[in-house]
């Protein structure tokens, strides 16, 4: 690691923001480029670069041309697509799963059959191809029962029956809209979370935890989302619990990728419930969550550009150094959303305040006049001896501005007792 270099970050949203924002931070780095970014990354320092995410040949030219030292993939359907396969095909590195191991978040089938293989406690399931068969499983799990479309979702794919009538209506619905497989499992009860696990091919390093918020509503009502809000650390997770995790979790996981030979220097992102007789899986994702990035980040001590660094080169992996402070966020949403969200409002103007973090997402326009683009426009997040006195700065923040067309929840943290 001689001299500062250049590194590229594929992605446009607040999860690509926070990465792109620690990398620059980092001593080790001269420029972070994303690809294609947003509009919002030139007051942190980083440079939008106008290659889609898509388009591997191109952002593989860029690379080349901008002497970059490797490249961080944000989003999971380049990495199912096998963006790290062309990168690395093209002599060039990038931090993520080959597609193979992105399999584990591209199908559900899949990731089950590995979590069977490899003994990764998760719900109890079963596949289904057919739709006579699916509604006639449904009741062999009792209800709620958790129906899951097989491919990628945005963490919309899943939908909670509370009774026959709508599992019945879910299942025609997926099957209608073309489908081809879906997962029935048995709802498990109990506090969710996400780990996040750092992955050097067979090596890792265990990452500050979080906890996300799916629903689109307070009181964790309305339609799952891709997550509304964030906090780290967990007060309510006891260390105990969170060895259990390693231990009943990631080992198996990790041995199961070392024994299936997979290609993975990347983030393994694992949602789990705590439940009554121990952790269980919900879903592998193979990329960095989307907010919880934006909460975990700050609270890294450890460089994250040295971290990548030694993973891609095979080096020993530095140990992880977490921030005592706490770390909050809330994001800011297009009235309509996740459904029919609305496009286009012009957004109020952001005033600096102390320790307050604006990570961009979909935004467009220009800084001084920016606009939302759809979907999740923004967090604001800080950091804060407490997680209460971080909690009470977002939120004195946020209604502090004119958010017209705009949405928030207003519950972040109510798990935690704030
Ligand atoms: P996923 O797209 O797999 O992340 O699922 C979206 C959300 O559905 C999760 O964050 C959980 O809140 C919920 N969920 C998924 N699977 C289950 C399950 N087996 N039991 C209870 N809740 C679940
Ligand atoms: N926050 C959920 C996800 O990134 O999938």
């Amino acid at each position: 690691m001689a001299g500062q270099v250049n590194v590229l970050v594929v992605g446009e949203g607040g999860r690509e923001f926070a990465i792109a924002k620690k990398l620059q931070e980092s001593p080790h780095v001269k420029q972070v480029y994303c690809a294609p970014g947003n509009v919002g990354m030139p007051t942190v320092g980083v440079k939008p670069v106008g290659i889609a995410e898509s388009d591997f040949a191109g952002l593989i030219k860029f690379a080349k041309e901008h002497e970059v030292a490797w490249t961080f993939v944000g989003p999971e359907d380049c990495l199912v697509d096998g963006i790290v396969d062309d990168f690395r095909a093209a002599g060039l590195k990038a931090f993520g799963p080959s597609a193979r191991a992105a399999q584990l978040e591209g199908s559900k089938e899949y990731a089950l059959n590995f979590m069977n293989n490899y003994n990764v406690p998760t719900a109890r399931h079963v596949s289904f191809r057919d739709r006579t068969a699916a509604i006639a499983g449904v009741d062999q799990f009792g209800f709620p029962v958790v129906i899951k479309e097989n491919g990628l979702a945005g963490g919309k794919g899943v939908v909670i029956a509370p009774n026959r009538e709508t599992a019945v209506e879910t299942i025609n619905e997926m099957f209608d809209q073309g489908q081809s497989r879906l997962v029935l499992e048995e709802c498990l009860v109990g506090p969710e979370y996400s780990m996040f696990v750092l992955l050097s091919n067979g090596h890792y390093r265990i990452l500050p935890m979080a906890q996300d918020h799916k629903r689109a509503y307070d009181g964790d009502k309305g339609p799952n989302t891709g997550g509304m809000g964030a906090y780290s650390p967990l007060p309510q997770l006891e260390d105990a619990d969170r060895q259990r995790i390693i231990d009943e979790v990631v080992k198996p996981t990790v041995a199961g990728l070392v024994a299936g030979e997979y290609h993975y220097h990347g983030i393994l992102y694992i949602g789990l419930i705590m439940c009554e007789d121990g952790p269980k899986v919900i879903e592998y994702n193979v990329r960095f969550g989307d907010p919880e990035t934006q909460v975990i980040l700050p609270r890294l001590k450890t460089d994250l550009f040295e971290l990548v660094d030694k993973s891609l080169n095979d080096e020993d992996l530095p140990e992880i150094e977490e921030d005592e402070r706490a770390s909050f966020g809330v994001v800011v949403a297009s009235k309509g959303y996740p459904q029919n969200p609305l496009h286009g409002q012009l957004l109020c103007e952001f005033p600096a305040a102390a320790g307050i973090n604006i990570d961009f997402a979909n935004v467009t326009g220009t800084l001084d006049e920016l606009k939302g683009n759809g979907g999740r426009l923004l967090m604001v997040e800080t950091l804060a001896s407490t997680l209460q006195e971080a909690h009470d700065a977002v939120y004195d923040y946020l209604n502090s501005l004119d958010l017209p067309e705009c949405f928030y929840r207003g519950d972040i943290g109510a798990k935690a007792g704030l």
